[in-house]
């Protein structure tokens, strides 16, 4: 199983900018964790950022067929972008939502969120550990979809 992990513009900045919105640690050392993580639950996982909304997109397209689920913090794309929303609900696969911080509680901007409605399901507020949250939360959407698929042989 294949989980590809999509982070937005900025987020290579983790670890430097807002300390105290977004925490110390570096996006590298998260994505250490993370594939850890994959390793000791036999999961496949590939990384990828980008400050560009296209390429963001042209990586949700490059999923279909190759990965099994999204986890995707879009970071600022998130409040703005209907081509990242489209992209998601194209490819038409288990995808996580991650935030960092808790963007409810923040800016007013903040609150209007294009691509919620066509996640599986959001993380927010957890601070870097969400990320670990969307693993475990990703195997248990796994696991169901298997159980559906069994039942249904
Ligand atoms: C973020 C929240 C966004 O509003 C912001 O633009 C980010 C990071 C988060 O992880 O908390 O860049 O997605």
């Amino acid at each position: 199983m294949k989980i590809v992990v999509i982070q937005g513009p900025n987020l290579n900045m983790l670890g430097v900018r807002e300390q105290q919105v977004y925490g110390s640690m570096k996006l590298e050392q998260i994505h250490a964790q993370m594939k850890d993580f994959a390793s000791q639950s036999g999961l496949e996982i590939e990384f990828f950022q980008s400050n560009l909304e296209g390429e963001i997109v042209d990586k949700i397209q490059e999923c279909y067929g190759d990965a099994d689920g999204i986890i995707i913090n879009p970071a600022a794309y998130t409040h703005t972008s209907i081509a990242i929303r489209d992209a998601i609900s194209a490819v038409s696969l288990p995808t996580i939502e991650v935030h960092i911080s808790n963007i409810h509680r923040r800016e007013e901007f903040r609150k209007q969120n294009m691509v919620a409605a066509v996640c599986t399901s959001s993380v927010v507020g957890f601070g870097p550990f969400g990320y670990h949250l969307a693993m475990v939360g990703m195997i248990q959407i796994m696991n169901e979809i298997k159980a559906v698929q069994e039942m249904q042989k």
